[in-house]
């Protein structure tokens, strides 16, 4: 088989995570203090592809083009493929078309997480040689996804959010394509949602006698599409951490497996792993619970936080509350005010989510 490229869809709208997304792409929230997208690129060199396409909006592109530049860090060569307005999955595969070329490749959702990587599908579709490959995961809600029909391995019929879905095999994220996709996805008509379905060009290929293999998911797979899909990667990523403290610790205690990195400082502070914290934050007399993601530069004073990601230069302070389940964007603050009357005073953005009790 020639040799497999790589295509990462990074554009898109990000409706479900405002208001996050109206200064950011969903795409660069960081998980345990990582980039979502920067596990798709490691996840595609860690399967031996180098060549890299990504594919960004005209509103979050050039904050991509600045996280990712050449793609060197990550160990590959990053093309940048603008798609001028988020038509679908397949419009954005017929984007990319002139970087493809006839290459098989591997396209990987932007904000999509797998905890094994893609090392064994991308095996599997170099030794099989199908004309396309999907990856599955048996999921308890079909309903909510692609859902497919198997005939042994091979698939026989993928249905879009099906009111009865004919198996529990959701489509996760990761798909193997050869170039018969692009004939596929120029046949198909949009979706009453106005998009280019996916799942309508792999369904041509399997109407039109092609061969589509399935290959089931070992290990967990994550959407970060939602906040609470978000809080629940970090929470995956970080059962995983390590240990290592690097930052000031001043008589502060640390249990559990918990990374602090150089240059932040803890003081009367107390964190229980998970736990991770980033480069010149301050936490003081404050305490950090497990599944916590505190971002670079962030203030955690008197307060008291957990299983939340809280992103860099932002600041919670003096709050009587534990703040939980929390997704806290950049360069926000929460406190408690210094005068009376004692009241709720929010300056808050469109789309946001408070809740009180
Ligand atoms: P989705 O999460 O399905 O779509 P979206 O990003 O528009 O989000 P929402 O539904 O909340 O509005 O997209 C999956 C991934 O594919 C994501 O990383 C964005 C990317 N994408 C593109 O690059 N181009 C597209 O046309 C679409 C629809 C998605």
């Amino acid at each position: 088989m020639k040799e497999l490229k790589g295509l990462i869809l990074s554009g898109g709208k990000g409706t479900r995570l405002r208001p996050i997304t109206h200064t950011s792409a969903k795409q660069l929230v960081p998980v345990a203090n990582k980039p979502v997208l920067f596990y798709g690129i490691d996840a595609m060199a860690s399967a031996g592809i180098t060549d890299v396409g990504i594919v960004i909006a005209p509103e979050t592109g050039d904050e991509i083009r600045a996280a990712v530049g050449t793609g060197e860090a990550h160990g590959v060569s990053v093309t940048y493929i603008e798609q001028d307005e988020p038509l679908g999955l397949a419009h954005a595969v017929l984007t990319a078309e002139p970087f493809l070329g006839r290459e098989p490749f591997v396209m990987y959702l932007g904000d999509n997480l797998l905890r094994n990587g893609i090392n064994a599908l991308v095996e599997a579709f170099r030794t099989e040689e199908p004309d396309a490959l999907i990856l599955l995961t048996p999921v308890i809600d079909p309903e909510n996804y692609g859902v497919a029909e198997l005939d042994g391995d091979g698939v026989k019929r993928l249905t879009e959010k099906p009111e009865v879905p004919e198996s529990d095999l959701a489509l996760v994220g990761v798909y193997m394509f050869t170039a018969a996709i692009f004939d596929a996805a120029r046949a198909i008509r949009p979706s009453w949602r106005g998009e280019l379905e996916i799942t309508d060009a792999i369904q041509h290929l399997i109407d039109g006698g092609l061969r589509v293999d399935s290959h089931i998911v070992h290990g967990w797979w994550k959407d970060t599409g939602q906040v609470q899909d978000m809080l629940e990667a970090n929470r995956l990523i970080l059962d995983d951490l390590g240990e290592k403290l690097e930052g000031d610790l001043v008589d502060s205690r640390v249990e559990g497996r918990v990374e602090i990195a150089a240059g932040a400082r803890l003081e009367r502070a107390t964190v229980r792993g998970p736990a991770v914290i980033g480069a010149g934050s301050q936490i003081t007399d404050a305490y950090i619970g497990p599944y916590t993601a505190i971002g670079e530069n962030v203030t955690i004073a008197r307060a008291e936080i957990e299983h939340s990601i809280v992103l860099s230069g932002s600041s919670v302070t003096d709050l009587e509350g534990r703040v939980e389940a929390s997704l806290i964007g950049r360069n926000v603050t929460i406190t408690r005010g210094p005068t009376l009357p004692r009241a709720y005073r929010f300056v808050v953005g469109d789309n946001a989510e408070i809740s009180i009790l």
